[in-house]
């Protein structure tokens, strides 16, 4: 049956609800029309290929289709968040029906394939994924990692070297494969067979086989069926052995309920295509991504340890499962759109993926980008990939292995083609080239010695430094020293705003320090930040001091901000002491420039010891307030503030002392009035003997973990595999905040303001705990 013969209206009787009617009879856009994800141009870009969706319709019908499609990120996230409304069950059906010669072949088979965990409904699904998730933990994962590597060295040793290959046929098929059978503990024969036997079931799902096609198709799904069935019974005979499928088998002892010979037989199959294709793709994608932008290429060559970060901005920008399904169980809304019970959805993370609205400057391939792992490619909520740290294992040791071995490989002239289907996306063949007289391991073969740890779990921002240039070192006053700083490798620098501070690196003293960014946020061709010499300091400020000169490199990592600029407020006032300026600096030209009504005040031990004085006069004029102490000035808060007002926001930067006092003399303002930014919190100490331990259930993920008294929020949260950012880990830098929908929390960060704590509706988990026994999060 071809696509057309399915074609079905629109399922909205626009006449009755609006009067308003197209040639269609209904107002379908042209670009809805003429959506058809088996085309080239969906295949070789999803993103750019509803690019105009993401900017006009972000839902739509799609009359081809017979799919209302969803282009946007946070319409993407709210469907897969609310898996009451929007169930999960027609994942795996297929996407273009077949035909009864094709059914009776598949029926010839016995092929009776079931729910399995990714389209099973609640709460059979839960019950399921908490009895079969063990295996899958950070913890568990970490005895593969040698199989992994192995697996990755044995299939390069194969081609390094002959000078050209193709990396999909020749290795990035078959490893994640051999890495997927290992993992669910399959025997390796019979892989060859799998291979065919697998592509078929891709297509058999996702893709629109044309009718002669789909007779052949069926024998293939029903040989991998059975196929499945005797590898099986296989296992059965042998429990004990390692392996997932095992570890269900033993489960099925306990559990016989919740995991039942259907499931098993379904998971069997589906298990090799979920670890296999997705991997295989991934793995093909980010190799064709990365070698598409040699300079990023280059950089990841020179410093592997980027490698992590580098992964899961691959997976955000060229992502392996490109769509994915869900079905409406009532009359919902996505996006201000109504959707009728019954609809099926296309939701299209490749999509969200680069929407500028959740990724700044998203068809970047940055591999800093701190936010790259809110990616939806994983999926979110409850049926989130499983395998995901085994998938970015995979990721990482295979990019480590190419990086080390081949790192003057090039892709080679060539025209990328990928099997026609909504979701499974990978090219067919990666052809790359290089001169085997190169190959490092000849020159060194110690190098094939070396290993990088691995990182399961998401990325940690703390691992992702960005080397710079200092180009200019000015001293502005006399213990005061202005850097420019530029991107060493001349591209320009990740946009900031006002507010914002970069982490320095101090050479080899292992210490990192904070320093605000004082610059014009529209320049990024460097970034500059002003260094008080702080005879206090512990060896930081004095090593920029009397270490950078113009010319050296130094890692920094950022820029980050939780010192937050509000634009909208109706009035500002800055309050700055000493080299506190440098954050103010930045904001009071923004202010300027929104022509919003502002007052500076600056107050320092004397004007020649002032930062950025001259500038800011110039600039602000009778806008600045200076209070020099050397001529006897002092600024008198208490009579500044006494008046609260609404509207205004106070930012404030300087020493701990002047910030206290201004806490004190703000107390009757209104909650987020005031804004301060610290650079210290006193580091996080968990002593159990005065900690409770309490719960913590998660709604969109639908499952409740205990916190211990003597662990984080954060931590139990990894150990469980839910993905959440973090960086400073002490409540200082604002990355870990998570939305909390009921229970009273105990906040121990510096970065939510008094009305903001009092709200009760967010917490940084890194440090904040419950203050009673439960708490829900919107995770
Ligand atoms: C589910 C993607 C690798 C096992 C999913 C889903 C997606 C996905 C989109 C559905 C999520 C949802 O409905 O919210 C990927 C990608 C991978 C990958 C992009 C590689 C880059 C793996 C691997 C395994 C695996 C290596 C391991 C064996 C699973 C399982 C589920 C699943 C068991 C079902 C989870 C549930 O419904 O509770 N994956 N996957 N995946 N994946 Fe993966
Ligand atoms: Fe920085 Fe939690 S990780 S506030």
């Amino acid at each position: 049956m071809s696509l057309a013969s399915t074609t079905a209206r629109c399922p909205i009787d626009h006449a009755a609800l609006t009067g308003q009617t197209g040639p269609t009879g209904c107002p379908i856009s042209a670009g809805a029309a003429e959506f058809d994800p088996f085309a080239d141009g969906y295949q070789q870009s999803p993103p750019d290929y509803v690019r105009w969706s993401r900017e006009q319709e972000p839902v739509f019908f799609s009359p081809q289709l017979g799919y209302w499609v969803v282009t946007r990120y946070d319409d993407i996230k709210a469907v897969f968040r609310d898996h009451e409304t929007f169930s999960a069950s027609i994942a795996l059906e297929k996407i273009t029906p077949t035909g009864d010669e094709a059914n009776a072949v598949l029926a010839s088979y016995d092929y009776a394939m079931n729910r399995t965990l990714v389209n099973e409904e609640e709460p059979a699904h839960m019950a399921r994924r908490r009895v079969l998730i063990q295996p899958f933990t950070p913890e568990a994962l970490v005895e593969h990692e040698p199989m992994v590597r192995r697996v990755a060295r044995e299939y390069v040793d194969r081609f390094i070297n002959d000078g050209k290959a193709d990396l999909v046929d020749q290795m990035l098929w078959e490893a994640p494969l051999t890495i997927g059978l290992h993992f669910l503990g399959v025997p390796e024969e019979d892989m060859a067979q799998l291979r065919q036997y697998s592509i078929a079931h891709t297509v058999n799902t996702w893709g629109r086989p044309k009718p002669e096609e789909q007779v052949a198709v069926a024998h293939a799904v029903g040989n991998f069926w059975q196929l499945s069935g005797k590898i099986l019974e296989k296992m059965r005979q042998n429990p004990d052995e390692p392996g997932w499928m095992q570890y269900g088998i033993r489960k099925q002892k306990e559990y016989p309920e919740v995991v039942t010979d259907s499931y098993l037989h379904s998971m069997m199959m589906a298990g090799i295509v979920a670890s296999h294709e997705t991997t295989s793709n991934g793995i093909a994608n980010a190799l064709k991504l990365l070698l598409q932008h040699p300079a990023v290429w280059q950089e990841l060559c020179d410093d592997p340890s980027l490698i992590p970060s580098a992964v899961e901005e691959c997976i955000r920008h060229n992502g392996s499962v490109a769509a994915w399904r869900r079905i409406a169980m009532r009359d919902a809304t996505v996006g201000g759109v109504h959707i009728p019970a019954g609809s099926k959805l296309l939701i299209v993370m490749a999509s969200g993926n680069h929407d500028e609205r959740h990724f700044a400057d998203a068809d970047r391939l940055d591999i800093r980008r701190d936010n790259a792992s809110d990616h939806l490619t994983f999926g979110y909520g409850s049926h989130q990939c499983m395998g995901k740290n085994l998938a970015r294992l995979e990721l990482q040791v295979f990019l480590e292995e190419f990086t080390k071995r081949l790192p003057h490989m090039r892709l080679a002239e060539q025209r990328f083609d990928y099997v026609p289907n909504t979701s499974f996306r990978g090219p067919k063949h990666l052809w790359v080239e290089w001169d085997p007289a190169h190959n490092p391991e000849r020159a060194n073969p110690a190098i094939l010695q070396q290993q990088l740890p691995v990182r399961l779990g998401e990325p940690s921002k703390q691992t992702v430094t960005r080397p710079m240039v200092v180009e200019r070192v000015t001293r502005i006053t006399d213990d005061t020293v202005l850097l420019r700083l530029v991107a060493a490798n001349g591209q320009p620098l990740p946009k900031w705003q006002p507010g914002a501070h970069i982490d320095i690196e101090c050479g080899d003293t292992e210490l990192s320090r904070q320093y605000s960014l004082c610059s014009d946020p529209a320049d990024l061709s460097a970034y500059e930040i002003a260094v008080l010499r702080d005879p206090e300091s512990r060896g930081g400020s004095t090593w920029v001091h009397d270490q950078l000169k113009a010319g050296d490199t130094v890692r920094i990592r950022g820029p980050r901000n939780h010192f937050r600029f509000d634009e909208t407020a109706k009035r500002a006032i800055f309050i700055a002491g000493g080299i506190g300026i440098t954050p103010i600096a930045a904001m009071a030209r923004r202010a300027r420039l929104l022509g919003m009504d502002y007052e500076i005040h600056y107050s320092g031990r004397g004007r020649a010891l002032m930062p950025l004085l001259e500038a800011l006069v110039a600039e602000h004029g009778e806008r600045l307030h200076v209070y020099a102490k050397d001529e006897g000035q002092r600024a008198d808060l208490t009579a500044l503030l006494a008046t609260p007002h609404d509207g205004v926001r106070i930012y404030a930067c300087g020493p701990e002392r002047m910030l206290s006092a201004l806490e004190a003399c703000t107390a009757h303002w209104p909650d987020d009035a005031l804004r301060i930014e610290h650079f210290q919190t006193e580091p996080p100490t968990l002593d159990p003997s005065k900690e409770h331990a309490f719960e913590i259930e998660l709604k969109d993920s639908g499952i409740t973990l205990q916190v211990r008294a003597d662990q984080t929020i954060l931590s139990a949260l990894k150990g469980a595999n839910i993905d959440v950012q973090s960086d400073c880990c002490e409540g200082l830098c604002g990355s870990c905040e998570t939305r909390v929908l009921s229970g009273a929390v105990d906040h121990r960060d510096v970065v939510l303001t008094r009305g903001e704590r009092d709200a009760q509706d967010r917490m940084m988990v890194c440090c904040s705990r419950a203050a009673g026994d439960k708490l829900v999060l919107e995770l």
